[in-house]
């Protein structure tokens, strides 16, 4: 009977090690069958240029953190909302192959401030989210294809150096401390090189990139 008990504990705590997150910053998709190119559809992949650490606050990597953070940085739900379109793929190498952005991002946003949002629109700067929490590499990271678009008027399409320009604008933004709501957070960037080619093989639209992926550490500081 004890010994049952014995095994039956051994065995929720090797399953609490394989399935728990793992406090690493991310895990590098390429080494494990990912990419750090997303699939865009046609053949082509926007580049993960942003990444929020699995070393941050950890509400901060929830949905409704991330999202309570990204009104801190400056993105709102609504324009959110109305930039994503199709969604896109990204495999991670954690295991769960090619999945689609989090589609909680798109399901929380409301139609009140459309007003507002379309103002936004002109210039804007979206980003789609995926989350590195399969089994194979369970860091909690979030991972962004940031990019720049044109206004309205251009059609919606990715400006000449769109994905290094919104890349280092959220990053202007982000750094340091900034708030919303009653939340403060403090954020640290870091470039790293080696995880995205430089240039523009693969990359959707053909636009070039430095191949500077950001990490950003967001910590909630009250
Ligand atoms: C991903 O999104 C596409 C387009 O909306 C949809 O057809 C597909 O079923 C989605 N895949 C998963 C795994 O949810
Ligand atoms: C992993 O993240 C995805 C996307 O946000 C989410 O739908 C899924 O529930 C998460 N899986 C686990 C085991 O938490
Ligand atoms: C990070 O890379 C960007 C883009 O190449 C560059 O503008 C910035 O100065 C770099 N920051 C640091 C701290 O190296």
């Amino acid at each position: 009977m004890l010994g049952f008990q014995f095994i039956a504990l051994g065995i929720q705590a090797l399953s609490t090690v394989f399935t728990s997150r793992r406090a690493v910053a991310f895990y590098n998709p390429t080494l494990n069958g990912g990419s750090m190119l997303d699939n865009a559809g046609g053949g082509g992949g926007e580049p993960l240029n942003v990444i929020v650490s699995g070393l941050s606050s950890p509400p901060v990597l929830t949905d409704e953190g991330f999202l309570h953070y990204a009104q801190a940085i400056g993105f709102s739900f609504e324009c959110l909302h109305q930039h994503l379109g199709a969604p896109q793929s990204a495999n991670l190498g954690d295991g769960n192959g090619w999945v689609n952005q989090t589609v909680e991002l798109r399901q929380d946003f409301g139609d009140d401030d459309l007003g507002t949002c379309l103002e936004t629109l002109v210039g804007g700067n979206h980003f789609r989210l995926y989350r590195q929490n399969g089994t194979a590499a369970n860091s909690g990271a979030l991972f962004l294809a940031v990019s720049q678009e044109e206004d309205l008027e251009e059609g919606h399409t990715i400006i000449p150096d769109g994905y290094n320009a919104g890349r280092d604008k959220l990053v202007a933004n982000a750094i340091g401390e900034t708030s919303h709501g009653h939340i403060k957070y403090f954020t640290v960037a870091q470039n790293l090189t080696g995880l995205l080619a430089a240039g523009s093989e693969g990359v959707n639209h053909g636009i070039a990139t430095d191949g500077v992926t950001v990490l950003l550490t967001v910590k909630i500081v009250n």
